[in-house]
């Protein structure tokens, strides 16, 4: 079965293709030749994922699914969230917008956050919701250099090591995005 994944983000990409069975055929935008410049531009995790799947089907006419991801700091009301990707400003780096995370940070002692992912599948007429969440902190300082985006302040609960000082499969295992894909899995499996 050929799937596409609605992204050009190649570290999003092999994260979600590690956790396929052999059977699906992970293809990504670039694959299919679309660099359409997809808004962002709802105020929700749910409602950007799913303005990246219409856009597909409307004008590719291909099933796919996409995911959205926000970091939820405690704190901060739930900030960046559905911002994450342009809190230091609209062409922020993942640099810029970590630092920015930790000076809005500074003397706050409960760092308590959380990576929610929402998946959006639309198959035919059909749409569906997947999510994962990961519950952890936000560490003071910058930690390890694997992953991308806020992996090397987040830490998850119950572990010593940031999601930029883990390996794809430890951080899939506990992640966010791996328990999103899970769930698309399941449900592929069911239909
Ligand atoms: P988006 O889902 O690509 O819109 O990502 C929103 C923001 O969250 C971007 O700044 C990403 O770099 C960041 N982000 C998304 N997924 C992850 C992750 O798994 N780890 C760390 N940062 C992430």
């Amino acid at each position: 079965m050929k799937l596409v994944f609605a992204t050009h983000n190649l570290n999003k990409f092999k994260e979600v293709q590690s956790l396929l069975p052999d059977t699906i055929e992970l293809v990504s935008l670039t694959d299919i030749g679309c660099y359409d410049d997809i808004p962002e531009t709802e105020t929700t995790i749910e409602g950007n994922a799913l303005l990246k799947v219409k856009h597909i089907k409307e004008n590719y006419g291909l099933d796919c699914f996409a995911d959205d991801t926000g970091l939820e700091v405690k704190a901060l009301n739930n900030a960046p969230g559905v911002y994450s990707a342009r809190y230091a400003g609209p062409n922020a780096s993942a640099e810029n917008n970590i630092n920015m995370l930790l000076e809005n940070m500074t003397g706050i002692q409960d760092r308590s956050a959380r990576f929610k992912t929402v998946i959006v599948f639309i198959q035919s007429e059909k749409i569906e919701f997947f999510t994962g969440i990961c519950e952890g902190t936000i560490t003071r300082d910058k930690k390890g250099t694997l992953g991308f985006g806020y992996d090397p302040i987040f830490q998850a609960i119950g572990f010593k090591k940031t999601f930029a000082e883990m390996t794809l499969a430890q951080k899939s295992e506990i992640g966010h995005r791996g328990k999103a894909v899970r769930l698309l899995i399941d449900y592929l499996s069911k239909t």
